[in-house]
């Protein structure tokens, strides 16, 4: 059968990578976290005091980087990897996501990344959510979703997942960072977050999960 590139855009904490993943599973593709990519890159950035000033510091340091995935049977998950270690947990904690966007807007690292990316959609039959997917990565996927979703819904969700990973943040400074990712993703420079043209829009405030990925899926069929 013939295998399509689905793009999933959108704001922070809307539900992107778990319908992702649902969407993947179902369809038997792969399932790419370009999120976690840029966090990989932001926790050795971070590690290793790099400055987002200095352009020589910033091209040693994406040359000593190796971002790859690796299938987590026991959690049937994709985990990031940064140089060989597992870095899957530590790149979600707010340390984290308060630097990543400051990471990302310098155009040496998207660069990197997007390259990386396209290498990994390269046969298709993937699932990759982020910012600049369908308008960057992959402007010709055949399946595009804008994800969206009210702040204090994204507030809460968010808040869920970080206790299940066992870390307590109050929803004030949740609040805080998704807004301020927010704003600097979308004002960016290069490959700023923006709904494709050919993007469907998918409002998921009110919507189940089950819901987002039928959404996906329906979209997808029409492509197959
Ligand atoms: O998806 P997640 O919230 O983990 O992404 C973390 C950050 O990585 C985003 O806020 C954004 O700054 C950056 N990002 C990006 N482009 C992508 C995916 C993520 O700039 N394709």
């Amino acid at each position: 059968m013939k295998k399509i590139v689905i793009a999933l855009d959108g704001y922070s904490s809307c539900g992107k990578s778990t319908t992702a993943k649902l969407v993947a599973a179902d369809l038997g593709y792969a399932y790419i976290d370009t999120g976690a990519m840029y966090r990989a890159v932001t926790l050795y950035f971070l590690e290793h005091h790099v400055s987002l000033t200095n352009p020589r510091e910033i091209r040693e340091a994406l040359d000593s980087i190796d971002v790859e995935f690796h299938y987590n049977p026991k959690k049937k998950r994709n985990e990031v990897y940064l140089n060989g270690l597992n870095v899957e947990d530590e790149i979600r904690k707010m340390y984290v996501s308060n630097q990543v966007s400051e990471v990302s807007v310098i155009p040496e690292v998207r660069r990197a990344m997007v390259a990386q990316q396209q290498k990994m959609g390269k046969k298709r039959g993937v699932v990759m959510d982020g910012r600049d997917i369908g308008t960057a990565v992959f402007p010709d996927a055949e399946v595009k979703v804008f994800m969206t979703a009210d702040v204090e819904t994204r507030t809460k969700r968010r808040q869920v997942e970080l206790l299940e990973k066992k870390q307590l943040v109050n929803l004030d400074e949740i609040r805080d960072n998704l807004l301020k990712r927010d704003l600097i993703d979308s004002t960016r420079a290069e490959s700023p977050l923006r709904q494709a043209e050919d993007a469907h829009l998918l409002d998921t405030t009110h919507m189940t999960i089950d819901e987002q990925v039928d959404f996906v899926l329906e979209r997808v069929t029409s492509q197959l």
